[in-house]
């Protein structure tokens, strides 16, 4: 079966999720749809050029009637974080973006997968599924996908393993009270300090290796302005387990009401995707201050929903 996929806004991250796509084989058609059309043109023209290497895609600039019969569309158009500047900062602008792009890709797409990657991005699946009115299983975030592989990457650095496995997950906000599930943290089926014993390595700092991973985007934002390769492959993996009905668990955002005594907010938990979306989401065992923590972390993000009239 064909499969396209839409990406809306060719932007850093946008043009790199694109060029992610193209290397992972799971699309035989790609479009970029930007506001400068050139921009998404030259993006497409310059990802194109190695399809000879990967294999034939047809990769174009676009308009939202070439949505319509997309499987996957990437919503990554608006503004970014400023250095200095918090996730939830953008929302004001952003929340408008999301507006606009959704008024104009309902006149045309049939339904498919709506995946939103721009920040605030729990803010903008909510305000996704709000002004859409698509069902709560097809709008997801890339939420703390990316967050849980930085937590897996430094776990694995440290306790001197393939970050492949090692199970952890964080939750909540993709932002500053995004909660880090350590209770459950595991590798080789045994918790992770039990695996630093064997392993013959200290067991982590929690407190210093949870504010790494917190502060992971800021540091690269003070460093090169902008992240995109890390959330590249993210949204890459994300469409993965979509086109090739994985039943995969990844910490995607959506819309939880009933979870944790959580209602109508949007935010990541352990989710089982697949072609449909988001096909289940697991309310795993907390321990009592992590489950504290993700309340928290919702009601911060409710407020965010109030704040921009959501
Ligand atoms: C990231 O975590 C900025 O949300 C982006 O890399």
């Amino acid at each position: 079966m064909a499969v396209k996929v839409v990406v809306v806004g060719a932007g850093a991250v946008g043009a790199t999720v694109a060029y992610t796509l193209l290397t992972a084989d799971l699309a035989n058609e790609l479009v970029l749809i930007d506001i400068n059309r050139d921009r998404a043109e030259g993006e497409a023209m310059d990802i194109a050029d190695g399809t000879p290497f990967t294999g034939p895609v047809r990769i174009y600039a676009g308009d939202y009637e070439d949505c319509r019969d997309a499987l996957i569309v990437i919503f990554a158009a608006g503004a970014n974080q400023r250095p200095g500047e918090t996730r939830l900062e953008l929302a004001a602008r952003n929340v408008k973006v999301v507006r606009d792009v959704m008024d104009r890709l309902l006149r045309y797409w049939n339904g498919g997968v709506l995946l939103m990657v721009t920040n605030p991005v729990d803010v903008l699946t909510y305000a996704a599924l709000r002004f859409s009115g698509l069902p709560e299983n097809a709008v997801i975030g890339s939420g703390t996908v990316l967050d849980s592989a930085r937590f897996r990457y430094l776990l694995s650095r440290h306790c001197r393993v393939d970050g492949r496995n090692v199970h952890a997950y964080v939750l909540g906000e993709h932002g500053d009270s995004e909660v880090f599930v350590w209770s459950r943290a595991a590798i080789a089926g045994i918790h992770v300090d039990d695996f630093c014993d064997r392993r013959g390595v200290p067991r982590p700092d929690r407190q210093d290796l949870s504010e790494r991973v917190r502060r992971a985007a800021a540091e690269i934002i003070a460093r090169k302005g902008a992240t995109y390769y890390g959330v590249s492959l993210s949204v890459r993996r994300i469409c993965e387990a979509v086109v090739r009905d994985q039943e995969s668990v990844l910490t995607v955002s959506g819309l939880v009401d009933g979870y944790y005594g959580v209602t109508d907010t949007a935010f990541s938990l352990p989710t089982i995707v697949g072609r449909r979306g988001r096909v289940k989401v697991l309310d795993i065992p907390l321990a009592p201050e992590e489950q504290q923590a993700l309340c928290y972390s919702a009601g911060i993000l409710k407020q965010a929903q109030r704040d921009n009239g959501l």
